[in-house]
């Protein structure tokens, strides 16, 4: 893939969101896989001790949803700003933010969980290392990292959505072995305590199948001191 630079990568991605934010909306009753996300939820919660949330890059929000019903103190954070006040109307008590993961964005030791499914796989290489010390930083000890993301069986590194929910509607995602994430993760005083292989009800989509996507989820366990 030839690549733009990664700050326009990030650019273009939230530029794609923001024009489909209403669109996807409105289809979500007929197209949200809510036994898909039902598993992800349940795997991360499996790990998982302690109140504080980041759902990171939630889109239309129903995963912050479904944490806040169980009791669970969130912050739905997203890039593009068209879907804050998307979920803002399911929840008016729900804390919304505009954020964008590859730059430092809360305080040290904010949150006992961060939460990222499918918003991981828009980081651009170069970012990749940045945005992974964002996360163990934004996490208390004993915190732990949830992303689900995909890898390529031909070991591609990238992929673009031509299309995504509109015609010329460009948006670049990545892809990474769990192990590379979980070596980089290490770095950071992250330990990946598990690899789950939850999949989406209509899996594979025309773009996994086109470019041979897995998807998988990372759990990892922020050290409880610097290791
Ligand atoms: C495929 S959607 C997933 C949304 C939601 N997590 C879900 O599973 O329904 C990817 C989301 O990541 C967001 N996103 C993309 N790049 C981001 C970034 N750098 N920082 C924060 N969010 C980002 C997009 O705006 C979009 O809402």
């Amino acid at each position: 893939m030839n690549r733009p630079e990664p700050e326009s990568i990030i650019l273009q991605n939230r530029v794609a969101y923001g024009r489909i934010a209403g669109e996807w909306e409105r289809r979500q009753a007929a197209d949200y896989d809510h036994e898909f996300h039902e598993r992800c939820r349940a795997e991360f919660l499996k790990h998982f001790s302690g109140t504080r949330v980041l759902d990171l890059g939630c889109g239309l929000g129903l995963d912050s949803l479904a944490f806040a019903r169980v009791g669970l103190r969130v912050v739905a954070a997203d890039i593009a700003v068209e879907f804050l006040p998307i979920v803002r109307t399911k929840q008016q008590s729900l804390p919304v933010v505009a954020a964008d993961m590859t730059l430092p964005c809360f305080r040290a030791g904010a949150f006992d969980g961060i939460y990222a499914v499918a918003s991981f796989l828009h980081v651009p290489p170069e970012l990749v290392g940045r945005t992974l010390a964002g996360f163990a930083r934004m996490l208390a000890p004993k915190g732990i990292l949830f992303l689900h993301h995909v890898q390529a069986s031909d070991g591609c590194a990238g992929y673009r959505i031509d299309d995504l929910l509109a015609s010329d509607n460009p948006a670049l995602c990545f892809c990474h072995a769990p192990a590379e994430l979980t070596r980089m993760l290490a770095s950071e005083g992250m330990r990946t305590v598990a690899v789950t292989g939850v999949r989406p009800s209509r899996y594979p989509s025309e773009s996994a199948a086109r470019n041979g996507l897995l998807p998988y989820q990372l759990i990892a366990l922020k050290a409880e001191v610097a290791e």
